[in-house]
C-alpha cells in the first residue's frame, strides 16, 4: 500500500523564485536563504519519494475571483507553470499522477470531503517556489506531484481543524492505494506576513516558533487556533499556515523534528521551514 511518511512545510515566498531564476542564490541578502535548505536537498533526495501531494494555494493565477475552490485536488496528468505577469518561471513542467489522484478523490469525497476535482491547472509560486528550495533546478522534477490548492485568498478560509481533518482523510484515501509508494506531503505558505495596510511587513517570531513547537509536538494546540488569532497575530497572510495543518494532519500523532530554519527577512515574510517524519517510519 501507500504511505505517507513525512511532511515538509515550507514558506513559498514568490521572490526566492525570482532570485534563483535571476542567478541572485549568492548575493549576500539571499545565501542564508538557500543555505537553510542544504539539509533538506539531501534529506529529500535520500528519502526519494514516489509522490508529493502538494498543499498550497493559488494565488489568483489559475483561479480568478469568477471561481474560488475551498479545496481543489488537480487530477490531470500535468501542470504548468503560470504565468504571473513576468512569464511562467523556467521550471519544469509538473508531472501528476492522475490515477492515485482520482483515487483520493473518490476517497476523500466519500469519506464527505467536499473537494473540487481540477483537470486542467496553472501552478503558481505556490507550489512552484517550495520544489525549488528542495530540489533546486533539475531538468524534470524527481516525482509525481499532486496538487491540492486550498483557498487562503478570499475570506472565509477553511478552519485550522478541517484542514486537520483532511490531512487525515487524505491519509486514509492513500493508505488504501494498492501500489507500494512513498508518499511525502508538502504544507506551503506562511509564516507570518502582512502585504497590504499599515501593518504591512509585520513579523511575530515568538508566535512563529510557538505554532512550528506545536507540529514538532502533537499540533493539538495549532490545530485550534481560529482565523482571527492568525490574521492578528502573523498578519492577513498568516492564514497561509493553515495549510502546513493539512500536511500536520495528515502525520502520526507522534512525530520527529528532522529539520528546522526559520530566517527574517524574507522578502515581507518571515520564511519558515519545518520537516517532521512520522514516528512509525524507519528508512
Ligand atoms: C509574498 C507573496 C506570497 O504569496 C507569500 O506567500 C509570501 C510573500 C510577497 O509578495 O512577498
Ligand atoms: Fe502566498
Amino acid at each position: 500500500m501507500a504511505n505517507i511518511v513525512a511532511s515538509v512545510n515550507v514558506s513559498h515566498v514568490p521572490a526566492i523564485g525570482a532570485a534563483w531564476d535571476n542567478g541572485k542564490k549568492n548575493d549576500p541578502y539571499w545565501q542564508p536563504v538557500f543555505d537553510g535548505f542544504d539539509f533538506s536537498k539531501k534529506w529529500i533526495a535520500e528519502l526519494k519519494p514516489d509522490v508529493i501531494i502538494l498543499v498550497y494555494n493559488d494565488h489568483a493565477s489559475a483561479f480568478d475571483a469568477t471561481i474560488i475552490p475551498t479545496f481543489a485536488l488537480g487530477c490531470a496528468p500535468e501542470f504548468p507553470p503560470a504565468d504571473e505577469g513576468w512569464g511562467p518561471r523556467p521550471v519544469p513542467t509538473v508531472i501528476g499522477h492522475p490515477v492515485m489522484a482520482s483515487h483520493i478523490a473518490q476517497s476523500v469525497i466519500l469519506d464527505e470531503f467536499d473537494l473540487t476535482i481540477i483537470n486542467r491547472m496553472d501552478v503558481d509560486h505556490g507550489l512552484t517556489v517550495p520544489l525549488t528550495l528542495m530540489f533546486g533546478q533539475p531538468a524534470e522534477w524527481p516525482c509525481r506531484i499532486i496538487p491540492l490548492a486550498v483557498n487562503v485568498v478570499q475570506f472565509p478560509p477553511p478552519t485550522g481543524n478541517r484542514c486537520w481533518n483532511l490531512g487525515k482523510a487524505l491519509r486514509r484515501a492513500v493508505e488504501s492505494y494498492p501500489e507500494d509508494l512513498r508518499v511525502v506531503i508538502f504544507g506551503t505558505g506562511g509564516m507570518s506576513h502582512q502585504l497590504q495596510g499599515p501593518r504591512a511587513g509585520l513579523i511575530n517570531k515568538e508566535w512563529d516558533q510557538q505554532f512550528l513547537d506545536s507540529l514538532a509536538a502533537d499540533g493539538q494546540t495549532a490545530r485550534a487556533i481560529p482565523f482571527i488569532e492568525y490574521v492578528r497575530e502573523t498578519g492577513s497572510e498568516g492564514i497561509e499556515m493553515v495549510m502546513w495543518l493539512i500536511a500536520r494532519g495528515a502525520l502520526d500523532d507522534k512525530v520527529r523534528e528532522v529539520y528546522r530554519f526559520y530566517h527574517v527577512p524574507c522578502s515581507n515574510t518571515a520564511l519558515g521551514h519545518l520537516i517532521l517524519e512520522n514516528a512509525s517510519f524507519s528508512k
